[in-house]
């Protein structure tokens, strides 16, 4: 069943973080699917503008229908990721979407401002709630790479001014992350000072981080001993993500861990069957370890078990 993001968000907050998580294709919406399922939990499909136009979006979009058939028991939001105007104004009025991201974080903070505004009138209008952007967080986004030097943390001195003003639903805050596989040269980790200042001045408003793959170790070793050369990745440690999920951290984006099993899963197939060359074999070893992935990140998350309650919930 699709369902507001916002409520969601209501029975998470302070208690545990939903699980956004980006797909492409048929198999990682059935891993999707079936990793929730397996931990009867509530969680987010998430769709970049990339991912709408990798093959085509009607062709995501009714996949997506499609496994809330299969799965009747699914309870999920539909959210577009780090939208610019025109694509948010599309998703809302496809009337698929349950939220859209506007990512002006890249403007000046009036401008910021004002781009959000015209993007939650429109989607208040519709019944659909806006995630807002403010501070910068390093590595490649669709539209904007920032360079490390130019990532900024969020500063919780115009959070309450950039609400107030945008009238945003969520906000995603730069808290020492960023996209992609090398987060960290060192042992930095979150800014759990800037979160808590943040969730102390903007109390029960769900905050969101993006940029939270934690890059296991693993699978990385995996990888680079099946040919890859992922030298240096490294992630979130889930210690972090947990303790953040119960201060205010209400969303928790992640894609590229779900990247880093397709790679897995497909360099050792081609190493370790090297005869083959039928595409199923391996997008069915990738649709179960997927699904084992989402089943792990969301008891780090909390929102693992926590199904029934949510349908209680939004059923009320
Ligand atoms: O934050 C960006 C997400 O990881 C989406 O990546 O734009 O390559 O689909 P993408
Ligand atoms: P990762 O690159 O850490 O998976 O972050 C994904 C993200 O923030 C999507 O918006
Ligand atoms: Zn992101």
């Amino acid at each position: 069943m699709i369902v507001s993001t916002k409520k969601l968000f209501e029975h998470a907050y302070g208690k545990y973080a939903v699980g956004a998580y980006n797909i492409n294709n048929a198999e990682q919406i059935m891993g999707l699917f079936r990793g929730n399922m397996d931990s009867k939990a509530p969680f987010i499909v998430q769709l970049s503008k990339g991912a709408r136009g990798y093959t085509d979006q009607r062709l995501l979009e009714a996949m997506i229908r499609a496994a809330d058939e299969i799965f009747p028991d699914a309870i999920f939001a539909v959210h577009l990721d780090h939208g610019d105007e025109e694509t948010c104004y599309d998703c809302i009025d496809s009337g698929f979407y349950s939220s859209v991201m506007i990512d002006a974080s890249h403007e000046d903070f009036d401008e910021n401002i004002a781009i959000t505004k015209r993007v939650v009138d429109r989607a208040h209008a519709k019944g659909l709630v806006v995630e807002a952007e403010l501070g910068k967080l390093g590595g490649v986004e669709e539209h904007v790479a920032v360079d490390e030097a130019d990532a900024k943390l969020t500063d919780p001195k115009q959070v309450e001014e950039f609400v107030k003003r945008s009238g945003c639903d969520s906000l995603a805050c730069a808290i020492g992350t960023s996209h992609g596989a090398y987060k960290f040269t060192g042992g930095q980790g979150l800014h759990f000072e800037v979160i808590e200042d943040i969730a102390r001045l903007l109390p029960g408003f769900p905050l969101v981080m993006h940029g939270s793959s934690s890059v296991p170790q693993d699978e990385v070793e995996r990888i680079n001993a099946a040919g890859g050369q992922l030298k240096g990745a490294k992630g979130v440690d889930e210690a972090q993500i947990t303790k953040a999920s119960k201060m205010g951290v209400t969303k928790v984006n992640i894609d590229t861990d779900g990247r880093l099993v397709w790679c897995r899963v497909h360099r050792e197939s081609f190493r370790d069957t090297p005869e083959n060359f039928d595409l199923r074999p391996a997008g069915k070893i990738f649709m179960a370890e997927y699904a084992k992935y989402i089943v792990h990140k969301n008891e780090v998350l909390g929102s693992a078990g926590k199904l029934d309650e949510v349908r209680a919930f939004i059923n009320k």
